[in-house]
């Protein structure tokens, strides 16, 4: 056996909203054969399974029953532009590293906190980005049967942070490589309000300016705890997006692709006077407003409360219901 489970072991550090966590089982995997191993080995005892990565777009319950998984393989090859990582490489080193050496279109999604195995499955975007986009194939474990296979773009099914990998085969396929597919051809993508006019000329000049926008809107899981949005932007469709114009003409204009208009949840959250409300440890950013923070000691129930009591607010003043972003584990 190439790892080692340890017993009762304490995941408050791996998971970005430092909620305090113990898993039962827990082991960490460097390569797909340790993945299959510890696989068979959870289920020669009845253990269920669960998937870790970097913990940053997960709410965890205070304790994980069955055997954690923590994907931590770090390998990258490159085939001229065709970039493979493994899943437990730091996603914005990755991204540091490949504009670094010239390559474009991951340049946009600089500073998001998390693990390469962690995009696909919610599909990250920000800055007029997703990462769909530039990803050709997804290295996959087949828990069905045992087998690994490469899944193409079409296969992984994304939509806005959603995947296959987020739906029905969320406890089916774990994600154990991703590929790449990038340009040495530098294309700024500067239509997002905050870079709009900025003065770009290399993929590490937009990464590191990306960095800094963030870091100045959204709250720093490293010192306040956080898993990014907690929420959603609503999807409208058109007849629904023009009415809600008509009885709100103050809201910030939506953005408009092919599967409808995007209106900002935070704006929603806003209005409600949710920033800053708190249940217990648990509080609605007060930098924010799609951010719910730790602001000390909150706990899973706290976190639970407080995005439905976010969610049915929003519901009875403007009848849009928000979906969370971060996958919720437990009951
Ligand atoms: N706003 C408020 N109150 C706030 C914050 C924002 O009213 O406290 C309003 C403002 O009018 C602002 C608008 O909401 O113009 C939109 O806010 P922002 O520009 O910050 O972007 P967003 O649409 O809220 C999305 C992604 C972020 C991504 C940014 C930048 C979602 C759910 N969120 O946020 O993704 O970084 O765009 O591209 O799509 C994440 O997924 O964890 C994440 C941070």
């Amino acid at each position: 056996m190439g790892f080692a489970v340890r017993n009762n072991v304490d995941l408050t550090s791996a998971n970005t909203l430092r909620l305090p966590v113990h898993a039962q089982y827990y082991c960490e995997v460097y390569v797909d054969e340790e993945i299959a191993e510890a696989i068979a080995y959870a289920e020669a005892r009845d253990l269920s399974l669960t998937i870790l990565g970097d913990g940053s777009n997960v709410v965890l319950p205070p304790r994980i029953e069955g055997l954690t998984l923590h994907m931590r393989s770090q390998a990258i090859t490159q085939e001229e532009n065709l970039i493979t990582a493994a899943s437990g490489v730091n996603w914005h080193s990755l991204v540091m590293r490949l504009c670094e050496d010239g390559l474009c279109g991951l340049e946009n999604l600089a500073g998001i906190p998390g693990s390469v195995g962690a995009a696909p499955v919610q599909n990250i975007g920000a800055y007029g980005v997703q990462v769909e986009e530039t990803i050709v194939s997804v290295g996959v474990y087949d828990r069905l049967d045992g087998c690994t296979r490469v899944l193409s773009r079409d296969d992984c099914c994304f939509g806005y942070r959603d995947s296959i990998f987020k739906g029905a085969h969320r406890d089916r396929l774990i994600v154990t490589r991703v590929s790449f597919a990038l340009s040495d051809h530098f294309e700024p993508i500067t239509s997002y309000r905050d870079l709009q006019g900025a003065d770009v000329t290399t993929p590490l000049s937009m990464a590191t300016l990306v960095t800094r926008v963030r870091k100045g809107k959204l709250p720093d899981p490293t010192t306040t705890p956080n898993v990014g949005s907690f929420f959603k932007n609503p999807v409208l469709s058109e007849s629904t997006y023009t009415a809600f114009r008509l009885t709100h003409p103050e809201a910030p204009e939506g953005v408009t692709s092919d599967a409808g208009t995007k209106i900002h949840a935070a704006w929603l959250i806003e209005q409600c006077g949710l920033k800053g409300h708190r249940v217990g440890g648990a509080m609605v950013s007060s930098q924010h407003a799609l951010v719910i923070v730790n602001a000390g000691k909150a706990t899973y129930r706290d976190i639970r409360l407080l995005a439905a009591h976010v969610q049915d607010v929003v519901s009875d003043r403007f009848n849009l219901s928000l979906e969370f972003e971060p996958t919720f584990y437990g009951n």
